[in-house]
């Protein structure tokens, strides 16, 4: 099980910017009980680690055949598949044999350089998309659609929606050209899905074991509800997080693991964190970060600007490499002491120091440990987030699962690119764009 560390939020370790333990127990107990009410639907999202796998895994082992994979999807879609392959395949493209590719954000001359180097006759297209009607996944998936249509490529060989069971646009041309899907069960939301077979698919065709993701996953599941607090770290989290906004004003979560395999966790977390939690005036800012690197670059502001952020650090026990630092240049002291070391130590020793020099300067922090970076631990970490988010959403009283604040930009979108139904929006914006003043 991965561990949580709450010392450095507490009042015995930093003082008046730290919480109390018996105010932080008594939010945990109230985020459980929210918890258990089950107050959305959305919460399914808990029951994913019992999934049937045969159609998963079965998908997965047709999709290693190919030699590239491109997954069109975008926001869920694309960030969850994103963290599998970067955290457990790291430079997969370099060292597989099948090569995949995350297409999300339509840059064209991204897409140019995938077209470049992929060949499509041995190229499996893996759609994802639970609304099926996301501009960006649709237009990518057109563009692929034609070009294998051009090739007089068989669709149904080249093509796997990942979608809704039942609706949306990818159904209706699944249906009428017969090609392969995988569900995403109908009440999980798309931040919440990387264990369906959007993340799980994409597993599998790695070679990884979607069982053993799952497995991880599945300990958090059975501890989400646990009463006893000693079992249930994600209510201990979800409250350190809400009361350090609520009462303290850390208004800025700065997400920071200890691990390059780990970077895109961030990422994954903070769209998770921000779709999640920012509405009605209420949550707090994510920010993505790495460690060491980062050192380099916030520490400063963390260290000694605005009385504004709470640092959530991922450390990892064991990284699984133990190069070691070699014994050279000994008559100089500033490369002495590192001699005889390994890296692991260094990278470990670093967060540790960094803790405590803000443990020190009275700056509040948390640590999640993973005791190694493999799929038992990457499937437990993200349903440990997706508890802490839903149950931090619970206590600030909102829904967790929706998105209205992304609404707008999207219908101007279908306005200014001609979508029936939405000629007003799209006067809005000429009138918007005719208002603009530029300075030359
Ligand atoms: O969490 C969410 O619901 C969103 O971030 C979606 O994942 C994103 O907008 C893509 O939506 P869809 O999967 O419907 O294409």
């Amino acid at each position: 099980m991965i561990k949580l560390d709450i010392s450095n939020v507490l009042t015995e370790e930093i003082g008046q910017n730290g919480l109390s333990i018996s105010e932080v127990e008594s939010e945990a107990k109230k985020a459980i009980s929210l918890l258990t009410q089950k107050p959305y639907k959305e919460l399914e999202f808990i029951n994913l680690p019992f999934q049937d796998l045969i159609k998963t895994k079965e998908y997965g082992k047709k999709a290693r055949d190919y030699e590239y994979i491109i997954i069109l999807g975008i926001g869920g879609s694309a960030l969850g598949p994103r963290v599998l392959l970067e955290s457990l395949k790291p430079f997969n493209n370099l060292i597989n044999k099948n090569k995949v590719f995350i297409y999300d954000n339509v840059d064209p001359a991204t897409l140019k350089h995938v077209i470049e180097i992929i060949d499509l006759k041995s190229t499996l297209i893996n759609v994802i998309s639970k609304s099926g009607s996301t501009a960006e996944t649709l237009a990518s998936f057109l563009i692929f659609w034609k070009m294998i249509k051009n090739r007089k490529l068989d669709v149904r060989e080249h093509f796997i929606f990942t979608t809704d069971p039942e609706k949306g646009n990818l159904r209706i041309i699944a249906e009428e050209y017969e090609i392969p899907t995988l569900e995403i069960p109908k009440n999980v939301v798309g931040r919440y899905s990387v264990l369906t077979p959007v993340g799980l698919f994409i597993a599998e065709a790695i070679g990884l074991k979607s069982e053993e993701i799952l497995e991880g996953a599945k300990e958090i599941s059975e501890r989400a509800f646990k009463e006893n607090l000693n079992e249930n770290p994600m209510a201990y989290l979800a409250s350190c997080l809400y009361l350090m906004d609520t009462l303290k004003k850390r208004k800025v979560l700065v997400f920071l693991p200890y691990s390059d395999r780990l970077k895109t966790l961030s990422e994954w977390f903070c769209q998770l964190w921000g779709e999640s939690l920012g509405k009605q005036g209420k949550g707090t800012t994510p920010y993505p970060s790495l460690g060491t690197t980062d050192q380099h670059s916030q520490l400063q502001l963390w260290m000694e600007g605005p009385e504004d952020k709470i640092i959530l650090f991922v450390s990892v026990d064991s990284h699984g490499f133990q190069e070691e630092i070699p014994e050279e240049f000994n008559y100089i002291e500033g490369l002495k002491y590192l001699g005889g070391h390994t890296l692991e130590e260094l990278i470990n020793t670093e967060q540790l120091a960094t803790e405590m020099a803000l443990n020190l300067n009275k700056k509040p922090n948390l640590k999640i440990v993973l005791p190694k970076i493999n799929s038992y631990y990457i499937g437990q970490i993200f349903q440990f987030l997706q508890v802490v988010t839903s149950m931090a959403g619970l206590l600030y009283n909102i829904n967790p699962f929706n998105q209205p604040g992304v609404e707008l930009g999207k219908r101007l979108t279908y306005g200014a690119m001609g979508k029936r139904g939405f000629e007003t929006e799209g006067e809005e914006v000429k009138k918007y764009l005719k208002k603009k003043r530029f300075l030359i």
